[in-house]
């Protein structure tokens, strides 16, 4: 049972919008591509990277209201295989920004029983932000409660490549492997999640920019001309209500009665 009175100021309008969304039709994953950090500073005459620094704020916000949703699954897009093209001080920035929130907040994910969840080549990324990362995976591993997922030096073309290099070297030693959609799903960096429901992107750009190329197959799309730093609680509100009310099809068709008649006559 969620408990509303966490998620809102008693009549506030975000409270307004909260009592719009159904919880029995909540996204099971959502997937966030954190866009627009560098233009809200610049609107404000500062560094690039006041952005960024601000945009954590959003994350804590985002994350911890995910998880009182009861979400399943929460994907923020961080750090992607081309963010290497930056300025070498953004990327020491944002390595920064993220090895202070992991620290500052571990203990906020382990009070939301929030288990936390790396998708990309991580790996080669600084060593200090890998040793960061182990910690607190290891210490969120044992939570139940929603998945946190963070892409960081992540492609979804890249997600595929490596996804096919397992595969392969899985059939090279003889293991039993299908090429079906179920099985290639089993080797990508989401293996065992739903695949989004929900994608939301910030700033208003209408890109996929190399985001779970894969599993974004039958999301639904919610772009916001809001930037990242600015997304809030009730942004996010007003994104599940307007998701609650698309038709999702699947490529398939709704089964209206007036159809039916119709098809029947035409016998
Ligand atoms: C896109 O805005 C944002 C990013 C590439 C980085 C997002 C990172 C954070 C919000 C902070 C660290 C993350 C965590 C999980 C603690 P942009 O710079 O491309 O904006 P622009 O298009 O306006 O230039």
């Amino acid at each position: 049972m969620i408990d509303t009175t966490q998620l809102a100021e008693p009549g506030s309008p975000e409270e307004m919008l909260l009592r719009r969304i159904d919880f029995e039709r909540m996204p099971r994953h959502l997937a966030v591509i954190m866009d627009g950090n560098g233009r809200w500073a610049r609107g404000r005459g500062l560094p690039r990277v006041e952005g960024h620094r601000a945009g954590v704020k959003s994350v804590r916000e985002i994350v911890e209201t995910a998880a009182r949703l009861e979400l399943e699954v929460l994907t923020l897009y961080a750090f992607s295989v081309e963010n290497w093209k930056r300025p070498r001080f953004e990327v020491w920035t944002l390595m920064n920004l993220l090895k202070d929130y992991l620290y500052r907040e571990l203990q906020t994910l382990l009070d939301n029983d929030i288990r936390l969840r790396v998708i990309g080549r991580w790996r080669e990324l600084d060593n200090s932000v890998v040793k960061a990362l182990e910690v607190a995976l290891e210490a969120t591993e044992h939570c139940q409660g929603m998945c946190f997922n963070i892409a960081l030096n992540y492609s979804g073309r890249c997600e595929i490549e490596d996804a096919c290099r397992r595969i392969v070297a899985d059939w090279a030693v003889g293991k039993q492997v299908d090429i079906d959609p179920e099985t290639i799903g089993r080797y990508l960096y989401t293996a065992g999640q739903p695949d989004p429901d929900l994608l939301i992107r910030t700033s208003g750009e209408m890109r996929l920019s190399n985001f779970l190329l894969w599993q974004i197959a039958y999301s639904e799309i919610w772009v916001t001309p809001t930037n990242w730093p600015d997304f809030r609680r009730p942004h996010l509100y007003q994104a599940i209500v307007d998701f609650q009310t698309r038709d999702r099809r699947f490529g398939g068709v709704k089964t209206d009665s007036n159809d039916l008649l119709t098809a029947k006559r035409q016998r």
